[in-house]
């Protein structure tokens, strides 16, 4: 019998460790004959560490378990799919999950991550396969056809991001992954590295084939360090079966890869400070032009894309442009991995085609408030996204939906408040954070940013509001446009949208005004 216990961050900070080794304490002490495979997550972080049989009748889970619940789930039968107080019957039958498209977190939490057998029989390599018989002019076609966009937050349409790279005639081209997920309420980047590493080294090898590059490098944070183990160990893997190196699957084409560990800069997830973290050098953002596409990494054409952008091109690749394209609404098209998070019931990952309202989000899938008391806001797109308050909780989750109503969908975390949240401290937190990640290149995010803390403490003080309200804004419009990256231009966005929404927090306090 085999046990599944993962051992992806997020299950491993909830004792992951600690019920796996309990596990194999009781097997030897029973003598079982069971064996444990270690895998990503399923996603679902409240029932975290979920631990899986395989029974005859298909797998069966338990959580969230502790490593006290271990004997008593043995007593129950635990190899047969006993029913126990933590029994969650088949795990693909859990509501959360049940309601999923899971295209590119397919394999995640159910496989061995670094076995390559298990990969490939869970579908893996078909896509590497089939983009190694085409051109790479057809490859770039079909991901252009599936309107696969830029996941780590623009949008920016990937196939012709490649049509760019493939075009220019160099000696040498990149693939660059940007893994830096510095977005608050983010974790889809992580998982696919820890859950399922093999998917993400087939994108960049099928990027490599389809622009010519035969180099990759994956930019990892290093707050990740599980996440660095595992693609290092993918990736030595992958060598060893010859999916990387000289000919890859025995084709001649080459492509090789290796990880590069960041220093914990959140600019350095922008994409051009990225690259100078990645040359050695200090994490400040160029002027683009150049774009990375034609002078990237050492001067060279770079494809920089974000972790789920390359690993949903296998799935593209296998299945087919339309397949994917079938998913979504309006100019978003296929899945999207949306992270669940901050104050809410059900926090996890829930890969579904664009469309889903806010609302359904937060309350259907979410479960509203971990504490139960009422949604006040959330915050869409990482710390540089706009709080969105429950009146517009009809917006549908897609890029142009939310650009409309001055947000972003970003790399698609949502933070959850309840109504104990001052959004003027929100506002300031905004405007704190750049000061604090501003790699100072510019004057509005560098200089700007300290003013706007000050000028939000003075609102708070009652020191003149209104004249100050009309200052903020006034400084975020010269943020907005005036910023040469995206830290400094939108930074706007949360404190505008608190100030917008929820004007009641900026107003001055009765105490002050008496
Ligand atoms: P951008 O709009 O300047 O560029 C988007 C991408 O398209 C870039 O890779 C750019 O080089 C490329 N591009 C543009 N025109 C092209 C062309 N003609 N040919 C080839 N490539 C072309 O956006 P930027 O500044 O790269 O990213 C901003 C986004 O980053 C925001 O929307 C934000 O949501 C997101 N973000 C994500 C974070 C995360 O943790 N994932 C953190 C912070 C921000
Ligand atoms: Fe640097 Fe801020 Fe200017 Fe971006 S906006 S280049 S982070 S100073």
């Amino acid at each position: 019998t085999t046990i599944y216990i993962p051992k992806d961050s997020g299950a491993l900070a909830l004792g992951a460790e600690k019920v796996a080794t309990a596990i194999e304490r009781e097997i030897a002490s029973r003598g079982l004959d069971a064996k444990i495979v270690r895998t990503g997550s399923r996603g679902m972080f409240w029932l975290e560490p979920m631990v899986e049989v395989a029974t005859a009748s298909g797998r069966v889970a338990y959580g969230p378990v502790k490593a006290k619940d271990v004997a008593s789930l043995f007593d129950a039968g635990l190899l047969s799919g006993g029913s126990h107080a933590l029994s969650l019957g088949d795990p693909e039958k859990i509501p959360f999950l049940a309601r999923q498209t899971r295209l590119t977190f397919a394999r995640c939490g159910i496989i061995d991550p670094l076995s390559l057998a298990d990969y490939e029989a869970h579908g893996g390599l078909a896509g590497l396969r089939k983009a190694l018989a085409m051109t790479p002019a057809d490859i770039v076609g079909t991901v252009t056809e599936s309107g696969l966009r830029g996941r780590g937050g623009a949008g920016f349409p990937t196939g012709i991001k490649w049509k760019t790279v493939l075009d220019q005639v160099e000696d040498r081209k990149y693939i660059v992954c940007n893994a830096d997920e510095g977005d608050s309420a983010t974790f889809a980047d992580r998982m696919i590295m820890e859950g399922d590493p093999f998917v993400l080294i087939e994108g960049m090898a099928i990027a490599g084939i389809a622009t010519g590059a035969t180099k990759g490098f994956v930019y990892i944070r290093s707050e990740y360090p599980h996440a660095v183990a595992a693609m290092r160990a993918a990736i030595d893997v992958a060598r060893q079966a010859g999916m990387l190196g000289p000919a890859i699957l025995g084709s001649p084409n080459a492509f090789d890869m290796e990880v590069r560990v960041g220093a914990g800069a959140y600019v350095c997830g922008e994409e051009t400070s990225l690259l100078n973290s990645l040359e050695g050098k200090r994490g400040v953002v160029r002027a683009k032009p150049p774009l990375p596409a034609i002078q990237g990494l050492f001067g060279k054409p770079t494809v920089i894309n974000n972790v789920i952008s390359l690993a949903s091109v296998p799935i593209i690749l296998d299945r087919g442009a339309e397949h994917y394209k079938d998913f979504g609404r309006g100019r978003s098209r296929g899945t999207i991995p949306i992270q669940i998070a901050g104050n809410t019931r059900h926090g996890g990952l829930f890969e579904t085609a664009f469309g889903l309202s806010l609302g359904e989000i937060v309350y259907d899938i979410g479960g509203g408030t971990a504490t139960g008391r009422p949604v006040k806001a959330v915050q869409v797109g990482g710390p540089l996204g706009a709080y969105f308050p429950p009146s517009l909780f009809d917006t549908p989750f897609d890029y142009e939906a939310f650009a409309a109503k001055d947000g972003l969908i970003g790399h698609a975390g949502i933070t959850v408040f309840d109504d104990n949240a001052d959004m003027l401290k929100q506002a300031r937190f905004a405007m704190e954070f750049c000061a604090i990640e501003s790699c100072g290149k510019c004057t509005p995010c560098r200089i700007g940013s300290t003013r706007g803390v000050e000028t939000i403490d003075k609102i708070a003080a009652g020191v003149q509001p209104e004249k100050n309200l009309a200052l903020v804004t006034d400084l975020c419009n010269t943020m907005k446009f005036g910023s040469l990256c995206a830290l400094g231009g939108f930074t706007p966005y949360p404190v505008m949208s608190a100030i917008n929404h929820f004007p009641q927090d900026f107003a001055p306090k009765p105490m002050q005004e008496a």
